[in-house]
């Protein structure tokens, strides 16, 4: 298992995954559009040379929002996640970075327990943010 820098060439098999698994659905002009952000960190996890999960990271500042990350379900829960999450630290600690935000489905467990399990702490919600209605709870990590 190893990570990289997203491609372009990557955005097909990033885009497979992010339908697949259903949590997002950003088009293919967005996802060229965040992967070529200078804002962005853009990665991919790669394991016998298939491309299985992805993140996106938007900087700003000492600031940066976790955009999004995903791992192949065939490949959940084997410690893909926690690599490709220790990845994006590293190239955040480059950074300089000092927190890191993100949004959350209220009812994607699954995501809040791999946030918590990785120093993130609930600290908001969010009132009716997705366009179908759900809650979204806010969690934050700092250095
Ligand atoms: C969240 C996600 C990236 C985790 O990836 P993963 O590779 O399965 O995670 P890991 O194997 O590294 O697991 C790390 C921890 O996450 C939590 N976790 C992962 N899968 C879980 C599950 N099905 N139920 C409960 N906790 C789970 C656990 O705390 C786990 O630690 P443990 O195995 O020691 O108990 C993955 O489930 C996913 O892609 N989900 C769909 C997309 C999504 O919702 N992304 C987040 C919103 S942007």
């Amino acid at each position: 298992m190893h990570c990289r820098k997203m491609s372009p060439s990557d955005l097909e098999s990033v885009l497979r995954i992010q339908n697949e698994l259903a949590f997002q659905n950003w088009t293919l002009k967005q996802l060229e559009s965040e992967c070529s952000s200078p804002l962005s960190i853009s990665l991919v996890l790669i394991i016998n040379e298939q491309v299985l999960g992805y993140l996106f990271i938007q900087v700003i500042g000492d600031e940066a929002e976790l955009l999004s990350i995903a791992i192949k379900s065939d490949y959940s829960r084997i410690g893909a996640g926690s690599f490709l999450w220790r990845e994006g630290v590293s190239s955040l600690k480059e950074k300089n970075v000092r927190s890191v935000f993100l949004e959350v489905r209220e009812n994607n467990i699954t995501a809040q327990q791999f946030y918590k399990k990785h120093g993130f702490i609930c600290c908001g919600l969010r009132k009716h943010y997705y366009s179908d209605g759900e809650n979204a709870l806010l969690f934050r990590f700092d250095f």
